[in-house]
């Protein structure tokens, strides 16, 4: 499948990233296996996980989606070289540990290399802002981890373009590594935070973009159509703001581009990510084999002009 430059990062990707908060949530690690072997049997080649996933799950206490990944990567010999992985540091899930100090990041990263049972990371995000701590701290820290070959690129998930610009300056004016890469949340029905003047920004200075919730949580399959429909999944409960008039509305412009490739709301609406200006690809979560094969139908899909501004102004 065809790669596409992510930002300044020198990592190809095929444009579809693979969403790692299911592993040791939603599925187990033998269907977490599975998944992954038809995810890069279909010649995609990116992973995206964080330290904190999947703490949310009963039982768990984050680093369990690492672990699984660590433990994928072992039992199939060969699979680092053809997979980049993502991880994230610094959100705080209840575990104490937190934010993007000088004195956490390293820590925090020689674990996720632990967990993932690799000598490093292509890619290493700051996962949420931390207010707390200057960027000059926090980009000293990459700077020497880039310096020992444990990460290779850096990026940044939920800034907005203010934070953003003035981590770029400050990179700029210190001469540390900047940001080249934004993860946002951003799909066919929340755009408010990504559109404007933070995707403005990321094209100014060719910051590669990885979307994440690219399906709102799966209500961008379609499945859920009314609240008795939530039951489907153990994300179902995510899913009920998407329920109102305007999400429907958009269900029924998928609907319609869908039925006309004879492809699924889910291969559209991420199609329509794809084809988005300022987006390098989605990342997006699946919990079966068939799901991942949405995906690679997803990447090939071409919508036309007239499909992609109907969906646009949905
Ligand atoms: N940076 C951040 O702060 C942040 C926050 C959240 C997520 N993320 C990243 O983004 C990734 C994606 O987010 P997400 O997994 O929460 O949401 P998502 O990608 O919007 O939704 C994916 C879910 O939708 C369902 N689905 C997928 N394909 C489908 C299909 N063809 N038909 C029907 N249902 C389908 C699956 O769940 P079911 O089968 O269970 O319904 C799947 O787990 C995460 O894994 C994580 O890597 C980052």
């Amino acid at each position: 499948m065809h790669k596409r430059p992510l930002g300044n990062t020198g990592i190809d990707i095929v444009p579809l990233v693979f969403g790692g908060n299911v592993f040791g949530w939603t599925i187990d690690e033998k269907t977490s296996f599975a998944v992954l072997d038809a995810f890069v049997d279909h010649g995609f080649n990116a992973i995206d996980t964080a330290d904190v996933y999947s703490a949310w799950a009963d039982g768990n206490k984050g680093g369990e989606s690492e672990t699984i990944i660590g433990r994928w990567l072992k039992a199939r010999p060969g699979a680092r070289e053809k997979v980049a992985i993502f991880t994230k540091v610094g959100a705080d899930m209840g575990q104490g540990n937190k934010g993007l100090s000088g004195a956490y990041i390293p820590k925090a990263l020689d674990a996720s290399l632990a967990r993932l049972g690799t000598d490093h990371i292509d890619l290493y995000f700051s996962h949420w802002p931390d207010p707390q701590t200057p960027y000059a701290e926090t980009l000293s820290a990459y700077d020497a981890a880039l310096k020992a070959g444990k990460i290779r690129s850096v990026g940044a998930s939920n800034l907005d373009a203010a934070q953003l610009q003035e981590s770029l300056k400050v990179a700029k004016e210190q001469g540390l590594p900047a940001y080249q890469v934004l993860q946002p949340e951003y799909n066919l029905y929340d755009r408010a935070s990504f559109d404007g003047a933070l995707r403005e920004t990321c094209i100014d200075n060719t910051i590669g973009v990885v979307t994440y919730y690219s399906l709102a949580s799966g209500f961008l399959s379609g499945k859920y159509r009314s609240k008795a429909d939530l039951s489907q999944s153990k994300r179902g409960e995510k899913v009920g703001k998407y329920l109102d008039q305007r999400g429907l509305a958009l269900l029924e412009v998928l609907d319609g581009v869908a039925a006309d490739h004879g492809a699924k709301p889910a291969e559209v609406a991420l199609a329509w990510l794809i084809a988005r200006e300022g987006v390098t690809a989605p990342i997006a979560s699946a919990t079966s084999v068939a799901q991942v094969e949405s995906f690679a139908r997803a990447a090939t899909l071409k919508l036309s002009a007239a499909q992609v501004k109907a969906l646009s102004e949905a």
